[in-house]
């Protein structure tokens, strides 16, 4: 079997065989197979997509490329969200602390950022001492007693999908059907929790750009989940203008602190309520909807949700001082208000324009060796719905980079705010719950 041939048979829109898929995988992970073939043939699966046998068995091919996670030490139902990327998604650290606080058991492994979307590991880095990178024993052990932890993918789970995330970043083969579902769906069942919530964001900020390529990536990953046993569902989260307010590393920290204190955006809170009530349900920790809510709200109201994050944040080696006096953080140099030329109502905010406009502020990678600048980001201080006055101040940039640099990204910022004279209603967060 010759990797040029399978290219040629993808890119000409025929359906790779079993063996096909697994001889491209097992070679890629073993150095056999070189980024440039590993990259053309995704680059093809992205224009000539694959059906669902093809998607099953890569992503089997993918999960069995390492070792897989056994969880059945860990007291409890596991529960494990994702999301498949969005602009100023802080989720995960408002909402792992808040279902533990709840008496769910939350193992994840997250991400780096990817493409225009920000990373729940790079967030987390940006607390000092945060280590992401923690043995398996002592992942254990802090589930057990913190109920949550948040680490990075070791070298030795799903390495398929290590390198072929890191490649798809640099290469412009993210957005795909296929390969998003294989690659959530390979670490999800690798990392071994019971149930799985996957957030599937949609719009211009997220890799699906409509509900119905959303609604379809949910349900081949909802249908590969349940096939392996794990209880799976899928929410539909809109990422047309960013959630909650930080777009940035350590500004997003900051309002994931803000939030677990009961000061979080109605966007965020909503989707952390709401999936977190999900998620509880299937962790069989409450038996409604409702129930689950009312207890989420009650951990932010009494504090217990801020308290997991604190503890999770020190068993990860991270000091705490800066959660506690989030004034702390390194401020950017530069902090450049941007103020509206005219009144009414914001229409239309780009959550792709704020995404990477941050990360050409330092925020976010461009290159693979790129080092993220954690203080570098967008607070939007206006949102889709919101009623503008002249002058008023639409977004404050954050950077160290020169003039030349944000200048024209300052002027992008601005016009991405479209104003309206006629009154808009707010976005709803939910778009649609998969099951
Ligand atoms: N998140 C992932 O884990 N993989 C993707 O391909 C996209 C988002």
């Amino acid at each position: 079997m010759r990797m040029v041939d399978l290219i040629i048979k993808k890119r000409e829109g025929q359906e790779l065989t079993d063996e096909e898929i697994r001889f491209w995988i097992s070679g890629y992970v073993k150095g056999e197979i070189p980024d440039y073939q590993s990259s053309a043939m995704q680059m093809a699966i992205v224009f000539q997509g694959m059906n669902n046998r093809e998607i099953a068995t890569l992503t089997d091919a993918m999960l069995h490329s390492g070792e897989t996670l056994d969880l059945s030490m860990l007291k409890g139902v596991k529960v494990d969200k994702h999301s498949t990327g969005g602009v100023g998604d802080k989720t995960s650290l408002v909402l792992g602390p808040m279902v533990a606080a709840c008496g769910a058991t939350l193992a994840k492994m997250s991400g780096r950022g990817l493409g225009h979307t920000g990373g729940t590991l790079d967030k987390l880095e940006s607390i000092p001492g945060v280590t992401i990178a923690i043995s398996g024993d002592r992942f254990v052990n802090q589930v057990n007693e913190i109920g949550c932890a948040i680490v990075g993918q070791t070298g030795s789970l799903v390495p398929a999908d290590k390198k072929m995330y890191a490649l798809r970043d640099v290469t412009g083969t993210v957005e795909s059907i296929p390969l998003i579902a294989a690659s959530v769906m390979s670490k999800k069942l690798a990392s071994g929790s019971d149930a799985i919530l996957l957030d599937v964001t949609v719009g211009e900020g997220a890799f699906m750009k409509n509900v119905e390529q959303a609604r379809k990536l949910a349900h081949i990953m909802v249908d590969i989940g349940k096939r392996l046993n794990r209880n799976t569902k899928a929410v539909l989260s809109n990422m047309s203008e960013p959630l909650g307010k930080a777009v940035g590393n350590s500004l997003e920290v900051k309002e994931a602190i803000d939030a677990l204190q009961g000061h979080g955006p109605e966007d965020l809170m909503e989707l952390c309520y709401s999936a977190g009530a999900i998620m509880l349900e299937q962790a069989n920790c409450y038996k409604t909807i409702k129930e689950a809510r009312a207890a989420l709200e009650e951990v932010i109201r009494n504090g217990q949700a801020f308290d997991r994050f604190v503890k999770m944040v020190k068993a990860q080696g991270g000091d705490i001082e800066y959660i506690l006096h989030p004034e702390k953080f390194e401020m950017a140099k530069v902090i450049l208000p941007i103020y509206a030329d005219e009144a009414g109502y914001v229409k239309e905010l780009n959550a792709l324009t704020i995404g990477v406009s941050s990360m050409k502020l330092g925020g976010g990678r461009e290159t693979l060796d790129d080092v993220i600048d954690m203080s570098a980001g967008i607070v939007l201080n206006k949102k889709v719905g919101d009623q503008v006055a002249k002058g008023e101040l639409l977004a404050t940039l954050y950077t160290n980079k020169p003039a030349s640099v944000y200048e024209p990204i300052a002027e992008e910022v601005k016009n991405t705010f479209v104003i309206c004279q006629e009154k808009v209603e707010h976005q709803p967060v939910i778009l649609e719950v998969i099951e």
